[in-house]
């Protein structure tokens, strides 16, 4: 019998074992959003209903909210199974995928866990972080049918821009492969938001969920979007993972999304108060090396010199504080911080992670 390797994600342990701290500056995306500060009402929710492939008013809000028609949209528990369906669906086992290198690594765990070969494309700090499509086409290969990219970037918070995207798209296309965007990150440019790369052309598949830019994790509103013909696919991949979603979850995602004006307000607010305080913070080190993020939840700098892991350990045993090491991106001089939390408790934070890193350099 043939048999499958464990799909272990040591990033995925850290965050939900050992990531935890008083200031905590290691979570990626917005603060949770109380369910109290929306309107609903017990009698709007139900255990049970129609969500056998999809909840339709989910799905048509989705569409409205993506620019799409429904076929379009496949609904999923949060960007991460999104990211399995999309994957699943457009990648044949021993079939290869190229990788922007850093990256979030539920996604090479997952292409590994699913039997593609993974390459990867560099997008690094000496690239600020950029994607070059001449980078991408250096490393692509006849056997690549899959291109994957993070829009924002995690964990840099770049933004690829429209014209980056298409060039990325026209080489996938030469060479008969696709492009998933996971656009997770994106949600938190609000009115600002580029359009979804689904419309860049009929090779790009997009990801994404209510997660990280509303703080709406629990809801698990994720979707998939790509042609009807792969998601008529996906959906039928789905099966494998349940027979109907959970009900009350997806009533909650309808009222979000009615709402997600109100939801954007907190959001923004959270993200104007900390960004300065990142900006102030990056500025004032010379110990570190970085690209300063225009929109989004996270930064990636690089400690010059030191070890990051002796950073982290300070941290949290002397400054009750928490960052992610950049071991978990497979960059270990580099660190993300996130700046999605209390303002009180960022300001703090920030404030901690001064004082250690001076006390690193003494
Ligand atoms: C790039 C990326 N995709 C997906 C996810 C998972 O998102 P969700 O909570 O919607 O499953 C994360 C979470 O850190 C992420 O960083």
């Amino acid at each position: 019998m043939p048999s499958r390797t464990l799909a272990a994600s040591s990033y995925m342990q850290y965050a939900k074992l050992r990531s935890e701290a008083k200031y905590n500056l290691a979570a990626s995306g917005v603060m949770s959003y109380p369910l109290a500060e929306l309107p609903i009402k017990l009698e709007d929710l139900e255990i049970n209903g129609p969500t056998l492939y999809g909840y339709e008013p989910l799905v048509e809000r989705l569409a409205k909210l993506n620019g799409v028609t429904t076929d379009y949209v496949v609904t999923a528990q949060g960007t991460s199974l999104a990211n399995h369906l999309a994957i699943a669906a457009t990648l044949e086992p021993g079939e290869e995928a190229l990788v922007e290198w850093p990256t979030y690594e539920l996604l090479t765990t997952t292409l590994q866990y699913l039997g593609a070969k993974v390459r990867f494309f560099d997008r690094g700090l000496e690239q600020e972080f950029r994607v070059h499509p001449e980078e991408v086409e250096r490393k692509i290969t006849p056997q690549t049918r899959l291109i994957v990219l993070t829009n924002l970037h995690n964990p840099s918070g770049v933004l690829i821009d429209e014209a980056t995207l298409c060039a990325v798209g026209e080489i996938a296309r030469k060479n008969n492969a696709r492009v998933l965007v996971d656009e997770v990150y994106l949600e938190s440019l609000f009115e600002q938001r580029p359009r979804p790369a689904i419309h860049l052309g009929d090779q790009f598949l997009v990801t994404s969920s209510l997660t990280k830019a509303y703080g709406l994790s629990g809801v698990r509103c994720g979707w998939v979007l790509a042609n009807p013909e792969l998601a008529r696919r996906m959906r039928l991949i789905h099966d494998l993972y349940g027979v109907n979603a959970a009900f009350p979850a997806d009533l909650i995602s309808v009222i979000a999304l009615d709402h997600l004006d109100r939801v954007a307000v907190r959001a923004k607010q959270l993200l104007n108060a900390n960004r300065p305080v990142l900006d102030t913070f990056l500025r004032s080190r010379d110990d570190l090396a970085y690209v300063r993020p225009q929109f989004g939840t996270v930064a990636f700098p690089k400690l010059q010199n030191g070890s990051v892991d002796q950073l982290d350990r300070l941290l949290r045993e002397k400054y009750e504080t928490g960052i992610v090491p950049g071991k978990y991106f497979g960059e270990e001089q580099h660190f993300r911080i996130g700046i999605g939390g209390d303002p009180e408790m960022t300001r703090i934070g920030f404030e901690r992670l001064g004082k250690a890193l001076d006390e690193m350099g003494q």
